[in-house]
């Protein structure tokens, strides 16, 4: 039994798509529904249409991938509209993501209003905008845009989160989190922001954006992803942790759930295998919970060993 209960949400599988893959488009989303996958959450939206930064914006690596999309999307009205529509007990989730906060706000007061059965997953984290820093590393910006969500939304909400890389900042986030109590879950990570993939043929960089800065995807980031499930799962009591980062094969959704993980979003792994991905973990997980002799999730969820 892979299903997990949050949020008075039931989903049969804790995995689901990671906000960037799959989730652009209608039918890319609906090829999600579709799946075996628990849940669907949309690519970020911002208020108007956007068609992101020049290609090429996105590269397979023998590690994982690099990406600098550029926000790339179909803007808020028609993740809206397709959430409007949506009728599937497997629950949506809608990535938020203004150009400016005012933006965000915007677009959570319409959410509100028109009370869809829909999660936001506001995302504290882009790292892709030319000269934009990402909001999740300014600890007191982070808690002022929360606190401008709480209010203008004023319904359970989720925020994605980049990565850190210090105790110190585990601790600082974990603090301003706690204090809204509104939020309800933070997904860990984002991609591993501003890395550089140089191919050495050509001695060139391998996507066009930020002279080939991108954010990074897959196996580069599993150990950094579970170490930032692992402390938000300690230091936030009373919220969900929703694991994002190197998972391909039922191994990494163990770790990520065993770290703490409430469900588990896969990212670099589904765009390079499609949604059938899902079907294939999915079963590697129930193997490795078989062979271990657990039944369900939470007989390990959390239980993670220390020496
Ligand atoms: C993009 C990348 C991200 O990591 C993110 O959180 C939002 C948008 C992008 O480049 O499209």
């Amino acid at each position: 039994d892979l299903s997990v209960s949050w949020l008075g949400m039931k989903m049969s599988s804790p995995l689901f798509n990671a906000s960037g893959v799959y989730c652009r488009t209608r039918e890319e989303l609906e090829l999600v529904r579709r799946s075996a996958a628990g849940a669907v959450v949309t690519k970020s939206c911002t208020l108007e249409p956007r068609a992101g930064n020049p290609e090429p914006r996105y590269r397979r690596t023998a590690l994982g991938s690099i990406n600098s999309m550029g926000l790339p999307n179909e803007g808020y009205r028609y993740y809206l509209d397709y959430a409007q529509a949506y009728e599937d007990a497997k629950p949506l989730f809608l990535s938020v993501s203004g150009m400016t906060l005012d933006d965000t706000l915007t677009i959570l007061a319409e959410l509100a209003a028109l009370k869809l059965p829909c999660l936001p997953e506001v995302n504290l984290s882009c790292p892709n905008l030319p000269g934009k820093p990402q909001l999740g590393y300014d600890f007191a910006a982070s808690a002022e845009a929360l606190e401008a969500i709480s209010r203008a939304y004023a319904r359970p909400f989720g925020v994605k989160l980049p990565p850190y890389f210090d105790p110190a900042h585990f601790a600082a986030m974990a603090a301003v989190l706690n204090a809204f109590p509104l939020l309800r879950f933070v997904t860990c990570i984002n991609s591993v922001g501003n890395g550089l993939v140089i191919d050495l043929d050509s001695e060139s960089a391998v996507i066009k954006p930020k002279g080939g800065l991108g954010g990074l995807g897959g196996d580069y980031v599993l150990p950094t992803a579970l170490a930032n499930v692992r402390e938000f799962a300690v230091l936030l009591a009373d919220k969900q942790v929703i694991g994002c980062g190197g998972v391909k094969s039922g191994a990494e959704a163990f770790m990520h759930i065993l770290a703490g993980a409430t469900a588990v979003q896969v990212g670099t792994c589904l765009h390079e295998e499609g949604v059938s991905a899902f079907d294939r973990i999915e079963a590697e997980l129930a193997a490795i919970m078989q062979a271990k002799g657990y039944q369900r999730l939470d007989e390990f969820r959390g239980r993670l060993k220390t020496l």
